[in-house]
């Protein structure tokens, strides 16, 4: 939970009252106006976590990330190895505290360094592995990503005022080895879709594509298509649509009241196991008002998580089915609950043949099949197990798609018309997400 105490050592409320200024706190270079920007994303095989790597700072160094889908902005420990020529703390009552909605300013008690400042405002950097969240100051550097024209990375570009929030070393617990940090795509007007976006005046879209193999890297696209990967696929044709929905109250490990929350959710409105509805008390599948309930989609689970009642009728349902086709169940491998023998089930492009799960969104024809490749881990050479967990009564979250389920599927989210598109698994074409040619073009 979150430390708001540890809050008050370094910030005291010294105003609530704001100023608004119209300047876009947000420089980009001038010379050459990238379409779109492109990073890579490789799952770390210890922690599944989903780690990618930008350049900041002056001279610029490359630094580790966690990447968060639904994490709020961009936050570095500034507490160990932050140097750097152009960092500024973001001063109280600036256009930067106003855009990053940052309204506690605050003094720093101890000698001046990045992330301890007098006058600056400071946000809730958010440890959502772990669910951790302290206090830390906003502050602006210069970021480099390479640009890319749909097809490789071309030349860098940089943002010289780059907003992001210092933290303290403690808040990488918990995160893979070598990273300082987390790369919150989220939607908020300062995380890294927004700040690039409006940068650069490209679409506010994104997509994430991450490969499901810990030797190969995925990739994240900022701005709009083509995101060509080999052999020469545009992956962001074809896509299937469906409404983004937003949680009135804040998914944090600690927020202000009447915060929304910067994840993304879609609204599931029936499951099905092999083309059969499953029965699921549909009140859960709804974002209530106190924002309980509802699905939302997450890099930092790596597998499903389902609310108890749903998770007992989806796997009862799945078992069933698996015994119709032959498919022999085995004792549990953890953290799985239901595995099954490989013996009898059949190898397909988009995995192992067991049944499909599809999520039905807002209509009877539109939903997402999850085949065997995002369905099943293979956990030793005899057992395969469903690659979601059980998240208990009365979780915040009623289901939340997690990383494995997303591996070799391109997500594309558009913020202006608030739509996920989505292209259902990749293998199906014959390709991965980790086919974008990194060769840079430049
Ligand atoms: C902030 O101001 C206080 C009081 O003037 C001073 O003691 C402290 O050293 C200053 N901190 C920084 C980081 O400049
Ligand atoms: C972009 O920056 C990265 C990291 O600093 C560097 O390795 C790469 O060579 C640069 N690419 C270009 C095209 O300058
Ligand atoms: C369905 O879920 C809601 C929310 O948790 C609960 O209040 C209600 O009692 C449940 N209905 C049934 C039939 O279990
Ligand atoms: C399942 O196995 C049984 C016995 O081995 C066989 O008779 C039956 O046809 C099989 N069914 C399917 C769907 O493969
Ligand atoms: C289902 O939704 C899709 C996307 O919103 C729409 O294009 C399609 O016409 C709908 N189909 C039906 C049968 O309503
Ligand atoms: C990757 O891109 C480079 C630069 O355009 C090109 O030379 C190379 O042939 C591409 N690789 C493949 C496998 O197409």
């Amino acid at each position: 939970m979150a430390s708001s105490t540890q809050y008050c050592l370094f910030f005291s409320i010294s105003t609530l009252l704001l100023l608004f200024f119209n300047a876009s706190p947000v420089l980009a270079q001038q010379s050459f106006r990238p379409k779109a920007l492109v990073i890579p994303v490789s799952k770390d095989a210890s922690t599944l976590q989903y780690t990618t790597h930008i350049t900041q700072r002056t001279p610029l160094v490359p630094i580790n990330l966690v990447l968060d889908l639904g994490g709020q902005f961009l936050w570095v420990d500034c507490e160990q190895n932050y140097v750097s020529s152009t960092y500024r703390p973001a001063r109280c009552r600036s256009a930067q505290c106003s855009l990053a909605r940052a309204s506690v300013c605050g003094d720093c008690f101890s000698s001046p360094k990045p992330g301890c400042n007098n006058n600056t405002c400071g946000l809730t950097p958010d440890n959502t592995v772990t669910g951790t969240a302290t206090g830390g100051e906003l502050a602006y550097d210069v970021v480099s990503v390479p640009s890319t024209n749909g097809f490789n990375p071309g030349r860098n570009v940089s943002v010289s005022q780059f907003l992001f929030t210092c933290a303290p070393t403690f808040l990488l617990e918990g995160l893979a080895a070598g990273v300082s940090g987390m790369a919150g795509l989220g939607r908020t007007r300062i995380s890294l879709p927004s700040q690039f976006a409006s940068a650069f005046s490209f679409d506010r879209k994104f997509a994430i594509c991450l490969s499901s193999s810990v030797s190969s890297n995925g990739v994240v696209f900022f701005g709009d298509g083509p995101y060509v990967v080999l052999p020469n696929v545009d992956v962001s044709e074809s896509l299937i649509y469906t409404p983004l929905f937003i949680n009135p109250v804040s998914t944090a490990s600690a927020f202000s009241q009447g915060e929304a929350s910067s994840e993304y959710f879609i609204k599931v409105n029936s499951i099905k196991v092999n083309e059969k509805p499953v029965a699921v008390n549909t009140t859960l599948l709804s974002i209530d008002r106190d924002g309980v309930g509802g699905t939302k989609i997450s890099t930092v689970n790596p597998y499903t998580v389902l609310e108890a009642s749903i998770f007992k009728a989806v796997t009862e349902a799945f078992i069933s089915e698996s015994k119709s086709m032959n498919i022999t169940r085995v004792s549990s491998v953890g953290p799985f609950e239901v595995c099954f023998s490989r013996d009898n089930v059949l190898s397909t492009r988009v995995g192992p043949a067991v049944p499909s799960i599809d999520l039905v969104l807002q209509n009877e024809s539109t939903f997402w099949r999850v085949f065997g490749a995002n369905s099943m881990v293979q956990v030793n050479d005899d057992v395969l197990c469903l690659a979601v967990v059980n998240g208990g009564e009365s979780p915040r979250t009623s289901i939340v798609i997690g990383g494995y389920q997303l591996e070799n599927n391109l997500l594309q989210f558009d913020l202006a018309t608030s739509r996920l598109g989505f292209s259902s698994s990749l293998l199906f074409r014959q390709t991965t997400c980790s086919n974008f040619n990194f060769t840079s073009t430049n």
